[in-house]
């Protein structure tokens, strides 16, 4: 029974809404409600005698009997409850049965776009750009699963007046053999020098407007450049990607695609008063509510980001997305927030669920991380080689006999980078330092795949790879207290993810998943399964550890991340 379906025969039985079901500390039940509490305010009475009314009345409820084997009183005001063996034995039947579908959520009506990784055309990937990569594919993976209509964006930059200081710099000092060797390298070090020298020259400033307003008017030099700039980016954009093992975008509107849509926004924003001239440029004033002001457009005419993004918002809602998830980090709170603000006045927005912002803080290696470089110019290629050859070394050393040694430390490294990343709450900065994002204890990537893999490994021992628990067999008596936690435990996989579904927060799914393991390893030390004399008892407990390995595949594919067979 799931905390929902609690929550209404609750709900009917005391006539109120205002409580909660959640998960009680370890061995006190498997859920916890606080009813009890709220009546006997309202009544003016003692949470405990309403608790054991409530409790008479629910031991009354057919389901509730199924489902429950204990309901108990547990001071101050609690009312706990404990999953009977049945139910526990029957979700673990049902791990084995529908396997990877086990934890699906029905389908959703609503359509949802989630906009994920993305950068910047001829600039350099750089590492929080992997955040925005790695949050935002597992949240698809985790949504999808969920039932919801999801698809994704890449919401390229490629648009703005920066791109004529480009090209005037390209036209002027670039050098297209250097820089089709090394296309981002070479573009970003022509933007770079190029904006030095504008600093002290405000004529080339005027040069690269011209160029971009050439390129705004179809030019066709320009675009022609413009278009190459673009292709050999993807070309980069493409390894990471790869690299990570993404999924890749379903749409690709970058921001020049809005282009021809941000007139009508405007006239709109005119139309309905919200439109202000201040010095030449264009605005909207959102001093009263304490976001300032938004620049639309720049007293010499150019467009911003911004009005891109209202554009943007518009467009897609039209495509039938009725809600809008934006992976991207921190710094741009402010705008996002100015953002919807903007769109809730023009009556675009409805209610808060609508536009969110999934905002995450910053990657940081850690001192000495990368001898080479410094700082957050490693690119996400630096990064992988260096997880890639520690997680090589590591599994040398662990498994000598290994095949396929490349492929699987390829999985570990993709794996810990990941699980590093979605492990931490996502608005925390977060420090990379190999020891701990490699490590094959605590809560990390490698310590799930291994726990994986070693449960694999003792199933392959116990020769008998089918669903244990799936004949007619009766395991009800055999179950005792080493199985319980793990037993109740693997109860609330699907509740965990359809939270973070809802949530977007998939550190919960992480913590989830440690537990998980972690209480398997407790397990399997105090409780023998290959030896373990009584055949029922055996095979109980070879069905109970393949659901576990199970969960942790999946959960761990939600989050983008393989779990290798044997390591
Ligand atoms: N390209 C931007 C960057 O690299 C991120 C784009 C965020 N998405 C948006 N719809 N504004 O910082």
């Amino acid at each position: 029974m799931t905390k929902a379906t609690l929550h209404e025969i609750i709900e009917k039985i005391t006539n109120i809404s205002n409580f909660d079901i959640s998960y009680p500390l370890e061995d006190r039940g498997d859920l916890a409600c606080n009813v009890s509490f709220v009546v006997a305010k309202q009544n003016n009475s003692n949470p405990k005698d309403e608790a054991e009314l409530i409790i008479k009345k629910l031991k009354d409820d057919g389901d509730i009997k199924k489902a429950f084997s204990k309901i108990e009183f547990a001071a101050p005001g609690f009312i706990n409850f404990y999953y009977s063996k049945n139910v526990l034995l029957k979700n673990a039947k049902e791990i084995l049965k529908q396997k990877e579908e086990f934890g699906r959520g029905d389908d959703k009506k609503d359509k949802i776009l989630i906009e994920y990784f993305q950068p910047n055309i001829a600039k350099p990937i750089h590492l929080g750009h992997l955040r925005t990569a790695i949050i935002g594919d597992a949240l698809y993976r985790i949504l999808k699963f969920s039932g919801y209509n999801i698809e994704s964006d890449s919401h390229i930059g490629d648009w703005g007046t920066q791109f004529g200081l480009l090209l005037y710099a390209y036209k002027n000092f670039g050098d297209e053999k250097v820089v089709e060797e090394n296309p981002i390298e070479e573009l970003n070090k022509l933007y770079i020098d190029i904006n030095e020298k504008a600093k002290h020259d405000p004529d080339i400033r005027e040069k690269g407007k011209a160029e971009f307003a050439a390129l705004e008017k179809g030019d066709e030099e320009n675009k022609k450049l413009w278009e190459k700039f673009a292709k050999l980016s993807w070309q980069e954009f493409e390894k990471t990607y790869e690299l990570l093992n993404i999924r890749k975008s379903d749409h690709n509107w970058p921001e020049s695609f809005y282009e021809d849509k941000m007139p009508a926004v405007l006239d709109e924003l005119e139309e309905k008063g919200l439109l202000k001239e201040s010095e030449g440029a264009k605005i909207v004033d959102l001093e009263e509510y304490g976001l300032g002001v938004a620049l639309l457009v720049k007293s010499d005419g150019a467009t911003m980001y911004l009005l891109r993004d209202i554009a943007g918002f518009i467009f897609k809602k039209k495509q039938g997305f009725s809600r809008q998830l934006f992976v991207v980090d921190n710094r741009q709170e402010h705008i996002f927030r100015q953002l919807f603000k903007v769109l809730d006045l023009m009556g675009h927005i409805k209610s808060n669920g609508e536009g969110e912002h999934i905002s995450y803080g910053i990657l940081k290696l850690a001192e000495g991380a990368m001898s080479t470089r410094k700082g957050t110019d490693v690119s996400p290629e630096v990064l992988m080689d260096k997880a890639n050859e520690l997680a090589l070394k590591i599994i040398e050393e662990k498994n000598q006999d290994l095949e396929n040694k490349e492929q699987v430390a390829k999985k570990v490294a993709i794996g810990a980078v990941k699980y590093f990343d979605l492990s931490h709450n996502r608005h925390s900065d977060i420090v990379f330092e190999w020891d701990k994002v490699l490590n094959f204890e605590g809560n990390t990537g490698p310590y799930l795949q291994y726990t994986h893999a070693r449960i694999k490994s003792i199933l392959r021992k116990a020769d008998n790879s089918s669903n244990e628990l799936s004949d007619d067999s009766d395991f009800v008596d055999s179950v005792g207290d080493e199985e319980k936690p793990l037993l109740r435990y693997l109860v609330r996989f699907p509740e965990v993810v359809s939270d973070v579904a809802k949530n977007h927060y998939p550190n919960q799914l992480c913590e989830y998943l440690y537990n998980l393991a972690s209480k398997f390893n407790s397990f399997y030390e105090a409780a023998p399964v290959l030896n373990e004399p009584d055949e029922t008892k055996r095979a109980l407990r070879l069905g109970l550890i393949m659901a576990v390995s199970q969960i942790i595949k999946n959960g761990l594919g939600l989050l983008g991340i393989e779990a290798p067979e044997e390591m």
